[in-house]
């Protein structure tokens, strides 16, 4: 089986994609992070030098590479834009890639991404008065794509982590 977690920044996907790999003993890679190898260059600084167009550029180049090998038992977790692309949403359906949406609740989004709002390019420049608007903002125009494309959901609100692992184990039918 391959699978692919997407949803919001800070929904949790890279932590709870390693944890659930760990369990089902999958191989699992972060895009993001596939990207920073790839480039020698952080996210952010991608995003800053090159601007967001060449980011997307970047991610797609990544993920076909990185899905090429028709590698079985894998999960991958998803930046929070890249799903948003129909050239990757092809991608992972040629792929035959189980796309799960982590659906985090806007608020715990929020209580997330505030402390780590610094390391994220999109979010980096808003004011602080201005950020719970802006996320509500940026969920709101996703919010039905990430719906569309979903195989399954994990909705999560204020779960603590091991709920949440849990859960998805359960909606994969893994103890
Ligand atoms: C992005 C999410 C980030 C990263 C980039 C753009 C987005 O990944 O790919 O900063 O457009 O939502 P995470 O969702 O892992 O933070």
């Amino acid at each position: 089986m391959r699978i692919a977690l997407y949803g919001f920044m800070g929904a949790g996907k890279s932590s709870l994609g390693q944890a659930l790999a760990r369990r089902l003993n999958y191989r699992f890679v972060d895009l993001d992070a596939e990207i920073v190898k790839y480039t020698g260059k952080s996210i952010y600084k991608i995003f800053n030098e090159e601007g967001e167009i060449a980011f997307r550029k970047l991610e797609h180049q990544v993920l076909k590479e990185l899905i090429k090998r028709d590698e079985e038992n894998l999960i991958l977790s998803l930046g929070g834009g890249a799903i948003l692309q129909p050239n990757n949403r092809k991608l992972l359906e040629l792929k035959d890639f189980l796309k799960i949406y982590i659906d985090v609740s806007v608020p715990e989004l929020i209580r997330r991404l505030k402390d780590e709002k610094n390391e994220r390019p999109l979010l980096a420049h808003i004011d602080n008065e201005f950020f719970s608007g802006f996320i509500e903002a940026l969920h709101n125009s996703r919010k039905d794509v990430y719906e569309q494309h979903a195989d399954m959901k994990l909705r999560i609100d204020k779960e603590d982590f091991e709920t949440a692992l849990n859960r998805l184990s359960l909606l994969l039918n893994v103890n």
